[in-house]
């Protein structure tokens, strides 16, 4: 269990809890920790699963860390209303293991919702992939009232499509992307508010909304 971040930044006060699981803005004490994950490439996966540019593609382990926290902190400052990144630490048995990340693009107008995530390679295939989506979902749809949520993932990213077509979302069409230069096709999928109302938990708790949503411009 994480003690309150210590900045006033709403973002990092936003806390949603399953039976499971803890996602916690992810503060650079949260960062700090999962700084070896990322280090160890524990991020990645085989066949590759991200499209091109990030920084957990990166050979050079010290580069990596040095870009993937640029990264979440560029995102930091450019959150505004209508565009933002919230980045939450996954935390299992109080020790992080992951991210998961909820994306707002023109939210004030649209109401849509992107998610990214990864989980330590050492602890995938226990449903704990679902359970982060779970929780990200119910903070999009319940917490910031969100009218759509999609996703996106090569075809052959297992983890990621089955994690998708378990909670409900319906395919969205294909397109090609490059992944480490590669070029691969990526299946899209959308989980719409009335899709998600049947599989929407009653076990998930939020803390912190009201004041993320303030500073994000949400009414
Ligand atoms: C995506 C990710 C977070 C999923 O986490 P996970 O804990 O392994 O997923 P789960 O255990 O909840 O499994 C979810 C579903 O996918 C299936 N699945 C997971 N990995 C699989 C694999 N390698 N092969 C076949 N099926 C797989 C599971 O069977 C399950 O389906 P089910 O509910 O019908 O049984 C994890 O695989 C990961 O970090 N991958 C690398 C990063 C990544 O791909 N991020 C997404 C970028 S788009």
């Amino acid at each position: 269990m994480y003690g309150e971040a210590m900045l006033s930044f709403a973002p990092l006060q936003v806390r949603v809890s399953t039976p499971r699981i803890e996602l916690v803005g992810a503060t650079d004490e949260l960062l700090e920790q999962l700084q070896p994950l990322v280090r160890d490439g524990k991020a990645n996966a085989d066949p590759a699963p991200y499209d091109d540019p990030i920084s957990l593609y990166e050979e050079d382990p010290a580069v990596r860390v040095h870009k993937w926290l640029q990264g979440i902190w560029r995102g930091r400052g450019h959150a505004a209303p209508g565009s933002w990144r919230l980045n939450f630490a996954v935390v299992l048995d109080s020790q992080p293991v992951g991210m998961q990340d909820l994306i707002g693009e023109n939210f004030d107008t649209f109401g849509t919702v992107m998610s990214f995530s990864w989980l330590s390679t050492d602890i995938r295939h226990r449903g704990i992939g679902t359970e982060m989506r779970q929780a990200i979902l119910h903070l999009a749809f319940e917490g910031l009232k969100a009218t759509e949520a999609a996703s996106d993932a090569f075809v052959d990213n297992a983890g990621s499509n089955g994690v998708s077509r378990a909670l409900g979302y319906t395919e969205n069409g294909v397109d090609w992307a490059t992944r480490r230069g590669e070029v691969g096709l990526l299946q899209r999928w959308r989980l719409t508010r009335d899709d998600w109302l049947p599989h929407r938990r009653t076990d998930i708790r939020l803390q912190g909304v009201g004041d993320c949503a303030a500073a994000l411009g949400i009414a």
